[in-house]
Order: structure tokens, then C-alpha cells, then sequence
């Protein structure tokens, strides 16, 4: 069942065309409408986990502040669960969460579980839910020794799992996420990851994020949108991905004896002598027959085999796509 159901949605904005002619233009604006979310498409299933990745100024905060109604759409219609971001906002509201990772919502003065506190008169979260949810995110996102201190004193990380855990508070069956890990170390973006992995996996929660780290999407996301110039320009699952691109191999090798490699499925890549490195699809040969064909008049030596990361994949896609 699609909980997110988008149809030709835009958005655009007016602008003045060539700041530099200020003077011609306080008399004559020149006035120019640009796209910045351009007639897209778009149905997420309940449960998915939906990372949206793309190059700066593609669209993805915009198609985000859309979902989650913070703008207006100009053109086409929003649905999530059955109501209009934009015009059942009250409402809306309840059912979903927001992080952006470059503004708070934290009350700057108070102490974190101050935050929490307002948080909960404003959602009202019944109590026991409530201590629940705070005592397991304190717990997951380690949160115990900042939680009496004011906003303000908190590092970026900190502010960020405090930020996290708010937001998931009222238990909402969608959380929409623009760059949640932006600026975190390794270390906070590891325990931000599982955090969300753990929500989508164990309590169902839809998950829309963007990032322009690679490693959330790929270990978050089941799905991924990639989006460039305001249109979506790929949309396919993970395992997708890894299938489609990932029947190639890489073959490093050490052999006995210098020899020639004269088959157009082994490419060669590198060449050291002894030492080779060639690419295959296993589409049109095996690694089997690579290995015969290797060791016909030479020994192996040392052999490793290694596949694409996906993160590469996904890299290659970007690159041919935007
Ligand atoms: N208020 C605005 N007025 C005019 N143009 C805008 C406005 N807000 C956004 N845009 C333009 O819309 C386009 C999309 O912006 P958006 O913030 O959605 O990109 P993004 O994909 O989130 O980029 P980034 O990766 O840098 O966060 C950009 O070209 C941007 O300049
Ligand atoms: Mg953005």
C-alpha cells in the first residue's frame, strides 16, 4: 500500500533575471520562473526506507519541504497518508517526524529533556509511551549525560541524536530526514544509521531521507531516488542496483610466468608482468573459466577476487545519470 503518493508535483519560484543590470531592473524587472521540483512522480509504500541523493540545488530539500508541508506546492498534488501536507498540516503533523539536518528544533536555552518535555504537550504523547520512547533512545543514542544540558552547550553530534530522538518521539509512522548526518563522525553517523535502521526494521517507520554521504543511503535505505535539475532520474531498489551492476568482478593476480591474455571477456585492466588485474562479467564468462584460462601456462601464485561496493555503483549511476 502506497502511504506517499505523488503526482506531477512542481514547484517554482520567480526570479530576477541578471542581479548585475541592478540599476534597469529597479525600473524594468526582469523576471524568470525556475524549476526547482519539476513535474515528478512519485508512490512510496508503507515501511519503505527511501534514500534520495543528487547533486547541490537538485530539488531534494524542496520535494522534502513539500512531503512534509513547509511549501506549497505550485503545481501537481502531495498525498501521505491520505491527507494534504500543505492544507491538513495540523493534523498532518501527528503522524510524521522531521529532521533537518541544518536547522533545530530544539529550544535553544533549555535543557534537552526540557525540549522532550514541550515536545510531549505538544504531540500529547500519553505518559507511558512517552517514558518509553525516552528511556529506549536515551539508551540507543546515548544520550544519558547530555540530556540535562542546555541546547546551546550541546557539540553538533550531540544536538543531532538529541534532535533525532525528538523527533521520533510521538512514535510517527513517517519521518522525513534532508541531511541528518551532515557534519558527524564517523561515530555518530554509525549510531544515527543503526538508530534509523532499527525504527524501519522493528517499528515499521517509513523513512524518506537524503544525505550526500553514500554510506547512509546504502546502509539505511532499501531504495534509492536519485534526483537531478528537478526530475528523478533513477528510482529502483538497492538489490536492483547491486544486481544489475554488480555481475563484475576484479581479478588480481600473481602468476609464475609472464603470459598473454587473449580472450575480449578477461579485460585487462593493469599489467605488471607477473602481475595482472582484469575485469569480467559473469554475464559472459565464469570465474572458473578465467582461472583455466589463467593457469594453462602458468601457475597461480595469489589470486583475489573482489566485486564493486555499492557505493561505487551507486557513484556510477550519479555520474552517467546527472
Ligand atoms: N526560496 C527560493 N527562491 C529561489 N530559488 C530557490 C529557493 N529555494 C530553493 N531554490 C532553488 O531551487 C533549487 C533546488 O534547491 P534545493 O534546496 O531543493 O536543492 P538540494 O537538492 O536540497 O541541494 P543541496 O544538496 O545543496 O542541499 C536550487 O536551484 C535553489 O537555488
Ligand atoms: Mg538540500
Amino acid at each position: 500500500m502506497s502511504v506517499i503518493e505523488v503526482k506531477d508535483l512542481s514547484k517554482c519560484y520567480t526570479i530576477t533575471r541578471n542581479k548585475k543590470q541592478w540599476f534597469r531592473n529597479l525600473f524594468m524587472p526582469q523576471k524568470e520562473t525556475v524549476y526547482a521540483v519539476k513535474n515528478i512522480d512519485l508512490q512510496i509504500e508503507k515501511g519503505a526506507s527511501v534514500g534520495f541523493i543528487g547533486p547541490n540545488g537538485a530539488g531534494k530539500s524542496t520535494t522534502i519541504k513539500m512531503l512534509t508541508g513547509i511549501l506549497e506546492p505550485s503545481g501537481g498534488s502531495v498525498k501521505v497518508n491520505g491527507l494534504s501536507p500543505s492544507r491538513q498540516r495540523k493534523e498532518y503533523v501527528r503522524h510524521i517526524g522531521v529532521v533537518f539536518g541544518n536547522r533545530s528544533q530544539l529550544w535553544w536555552d533549555l535543557p534537552v529533556v526540557d525540549s522532550f518535555g514541550l515536545f510531549r504537550e505538544i504531540y500529547r504523547i500519553p505518559s507511558k509511551l512517552y517514558k518509553e520512547n525516552l528511556s529506549l533512545f536515551s539508551d540507543m543514542l546515548d544520550l544519558s549525560d547530555i540530556m540535562g544540558k542546555p541546547v546551546r552547550q550541546l557539540s553538533l553530534g550531540q544536538r543531532m541524536r538529541c534532535e533525532i530522538a525528538a523527533s521520533f518521539l510521538h512514535d510517527p509512522q513517517i519521518v522525513f530526514m534532508d541531511e541528518p548526518t551532515i557534519g558527524l563522525d564517523i561515530i555518530a553517523k554509525d549510531k544515527i544509521r543503526k538508530f534509523l535502521t532499527w525504527l524501519n526494521q522493528e517499528k515499521k517507520v517509513t523513512l524518506v531521507v537524503t544525505s550526500h554521504d553514500l554510506a547512509d543511503i546504502v546502509n539505511v535505505c532499501r531504495d534509492l531516488i536519485v534526483i537531478d535539475r528537478g526530475s528523478i532520474v533513477f528510482h529502483d531498489s538497492m538489490d536492483k542496483v547491486a544486481d544489475i551492476h554488480g555481475r563484475r568482478r576484479f581479478i588480481d593476480v600473481e602468476l609464475s610466468e609472464e603470459i598473454v591474455v587473449s580472450d575480449d571477456r578477461i579485460r585487462m585492466i593493469s599489467n605488471q608482468g607477473k602481475k595482472k588485474s582484469f575485469v569480467i562479467d559473469l554475464e559472459e564468462i565464469s570465474i572458473d573459466a578465467v582461472i583455466s584460462q589463467l593457469s594453462r601456462n602458468a601457475r597461480i601464485e595469489d589470486m583475489n577476487i573482489s566485486s564493486t561496493p555499492i557505493e561505487d555503483i551507486i557513484k556510477e549511476i550519479y555520474s552517467a545519470r546527472v
